[in-house]
């Protein structure tokens, strides 16, 4: 049986990971380590709370003491980092933050890892350290060309220089220790349970509170969308599969603007939930700081190695989102604080 410690597990990615996981295998063990922070939240994980093969543990991964207790007593095999302050903006609000939980965080990890895993020639085998990181370490596009994996790092918001700081962190303990690791950059994701400061469930969530859309700046910088599932799959396949050192670029051409994914949410909810929702509701706002113009990933390196590709398009994907916070009013309405509750009473105490 093969343990991986999960961190920052109780977010958006982590959640869907833990459940993508534990649905397809049956003989590993998870252990879920997650500071709680506002992004964070258990109500994610309910419906497999009680699986025997699941544990929580709540701790900050900055947290020396915590972190080499867990290491001691349980024999990890993968460790999968998702534990990070994510969002841009709160970013350019309170750096130091940022560079606490990403950078301080993740050398903490990594030092328990290799205290552990360390033998007196090398390191112990079938143990990897998996760094989640994002395709905001290499900046930011014109209107052609994408990132391939040996694009140079040029991060420009406090949040992706801290995703670029951890990352040469993580490839220096593999140059330095030869300390087994894999790093995988992924672009926007979308989907259930991602905390409504993203601009796709602040949407959603605006929108059915008739709420104004805040649209930064013209609209028109672009992301390469991929749904949360799919790139859940790629993760096991670099643990599973993915050459020791290397760092594998995750996304599938869905590049969309802004203001396109804004209008497709309220033609959605126009058309099905309530027709007063229209285009009147966009405002455009004063633009975020240093606000990178586009995204865009070559995935030939994670296809050609490792035979993965998305299965979900954009079209799909975003239809299954919507439906799904329409669904669970409840979920939003407890991670808003009550915001939700117009919808949520118009759409269950009819
Ligand atoms: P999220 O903000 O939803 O979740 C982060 C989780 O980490 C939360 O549960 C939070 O409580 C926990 N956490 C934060 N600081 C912690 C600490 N010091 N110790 C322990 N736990 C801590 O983020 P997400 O969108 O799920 O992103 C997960 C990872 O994937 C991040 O590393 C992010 O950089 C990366 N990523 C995200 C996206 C995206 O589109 N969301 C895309 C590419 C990469
Ligand atoms: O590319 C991967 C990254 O995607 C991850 O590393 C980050 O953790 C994740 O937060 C996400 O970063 P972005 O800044 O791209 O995501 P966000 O949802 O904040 O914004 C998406 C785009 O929408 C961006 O161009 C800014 C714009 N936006 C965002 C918000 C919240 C708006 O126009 N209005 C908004 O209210």
């Amino acid at each position: 049986m093969e343990t991986y410690l999960i961190t920052g597990g109780a977010g958006f990615i982590g959640s869907n990971f833990i459940q993508y996981m534990l649905k397809k295998y049956q003989n590993i063990k998870i252990i879920n380590i997650d500071k709680l922070t506002y992004a964070g939240n258990l109500e994610n994980l309910k419906s497999i709370e009680n699986n025997e093969k699941y544990n929580f543990i709540q701790a900050d991964i900055c947290d020396k003491t915590a972190i080499s207790k867990i290491f001691i007593e349980n024999d990890i095999d993968y460790v999968v980092n998702f534990a990070a302050e994510s969002h841009v903006d709160r970013s350019i609000k309170e750096p130091e933050v940022f560079v606490k939980a990403n950078v301080l965080g993740t050398v903490t990890l990594l030092n328990a890892a290799k205290d552990t895993w360390k033998t007196e020639n090398g390191f112990k085998e079938y143990k990897k350290y998996i760094q989640i990181s994002t395709d905001e370490v290499y900046g930011s596009l014109g209107e052609t060309g994408y990132f391939t994996e040996t694009t140079p790092l040029d991060p420009h918001s406090p949040y992706s220089s801290s995703k670029a700081s951890a990352d040469l962190i993580v490839k220096a303990y593999y140059d330095t220790y030869k300390m087994p690791i894999n790093i995988t950059r992924c672009s926007n994701n979308y989907g259930p349970y991602q905390f409504p400061e993203k601009l796709i469930p602040l949407i959603i969530n605006n929108c059915l509170n008739n709420k104004e859309l805040p649209v930064y700046g013209d609209g028109l910088n672009i992301r390469d969308w991929l749904y949360v599932e799919d790139h859940c799959e790629a993760i096991d396949l670099v643990v599973q599969k993915g050459r020791i050192g290397e760092v594998y670029n995750i996304g599938g051409h869905n590049e969309r603007t802004n203001i396109h994914i804004v209008k497709t949410i309220i033609d959605y909810i126009k058309e099905n939930i309530d027709d007063i929702i229209t285009y009147d509701l966009i405002k455009h706002v004063e633009d975020r700081k240093g606000h990178d113009r586009r995204y865009g990933i070559d995935p030939t390196k994670i296809k050609k190695e490792l035979g993965w590709e998305p299965k979900t398009t954009f079209e799909e994907g975003i239809i299954k989102t919507i439906k799904w916070y329409l669904e669970n009013g409840k979920w939003m309405n407890n991670v808003t604080n009550g915001e939700y509750q117009e919808y949520y009473k118009k759409m269950y105490n009819k």
